[in-house]
């Protein structure tokens, strides 16, 4: 059995996969917060990506890695993206390709594409980015980082830009681009086993009545979506009218996000 190692385990996306990826691989699980309800397949590594001791322990002898953790925030500021989104993926990214790891999976966000309006264009897949947030420049980075070592090296690479994974679908925006856990499972095992992947950029969401996302590059890969966002609309979901314009970025693929202003680079931390 295969091991990977899952950074930000301890999240929301974490806590969605481990049960649906220890069937198929033995777990390391790391996160700067402990995580004690270890299952079979499962052990758990606490500590922090900002320690370049954490990320060199924590990929040794592993297959693949599933890089989840990040800094992010509607309104966050650039320099507190620096240390986890910049400098740490890029060591993992280091520290994995010298370890021999083969496969990386990178967590990136819709919101590399969130300042586009929702009625710019039928389907986003293949627009140039355009970031809506230092969260958003921050996984751009990412993406552009995993393309530098999945070209130079024998590593295969996938991007998942992730559209919305909460346990519910909320409103009408991210009806267009919600991903079950089992769907956003299944991208994941393709792209740790896929023979044909190098560099891939794939759309982290399910089936939808009008989606963001066509997501052909996956389902050429074999991805087939076992859910539709339909059928899980939270209790309290929103329509479009519902929804505030100014303060819901309703109009906007990114959200709020697009609609929040940028904090200054030019002010101090
Ligand atoms: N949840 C979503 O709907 C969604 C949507 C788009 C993209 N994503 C991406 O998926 C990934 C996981 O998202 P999530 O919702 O689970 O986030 P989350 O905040 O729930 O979990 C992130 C985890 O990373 C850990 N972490 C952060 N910095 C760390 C560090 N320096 N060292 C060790 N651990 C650290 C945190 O403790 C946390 O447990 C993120 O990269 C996010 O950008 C999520």
């Amino acid at each position: 059995m295969q091991t990977i190692l899952i950074t930000g385990a301890a999240g929301i996306v974490g806590k969605a996969l481990r049960p649906l990826l220890r069937k198929h691989y033995a777990l390391r699980l790391f996160d700067r917060l402990p995580i004690t309800d270890l299952a079979e397949n499962e052990s758990a590594f606490c500590g922090d990506l900002t320690r370049t001791g954490d990320i060199l322990e924590a990929v040794d002898g592993v297959d693949g890695v599933l890089h989840l953790a990040c800094a992010y925030g509607i309104d966050i500021r650039f320099e507190s993206t620096l240390n986890t989104n910049y400098n740490a993926t890029l060591q993992l990214l280091e520290a994995a390709q010298k370890s021999g790891v083969k496969r990386f999976i990178f967590a990136s966000s819709h919101h590399v594409l969130g300042q586009y309006r929702t009625d710019a264009a039928e389907l986003f897949d293949e627009l140039p980015v355009a970031p809506d947030s230092y969260y958003a420049l921050s996984k751009v980075f990412g993406e552009a980082s995993c393309a530098v070592f999945a070209q130079r090296y024998d590593m295969a690479i996938c991007a998942i830009r992730i559209g919305n994974a909460d346990p519910q679908v909320s409103d009408a925006r991210r009806v267009r681009l919600w991903v079950s856990g089992r769907d956003l499972a299944q991208l994941v095992r393709i792209g740790m086993e896929h023979s044909q992947i190098r560099y891939e950029i794939l759309y982290g969401v399910s089936d939808s009545p009008k989606p963001f996302f066509s997501n052909t590059r996956a389902r050429e890969l074999g991805y087939s979506p076992m859910d539709n966002a339909k059928d899980f609309i939270a209790p309290d979901y929103l329509d479009y009218d519902a929804m505030c314009p100014q303060t819901s970025g309703r109009d906007f693929l990114g959200g709020a996000y697009a609609v929040s202003s940028l904090a200054s680079c030019l002010e101090s931390a």
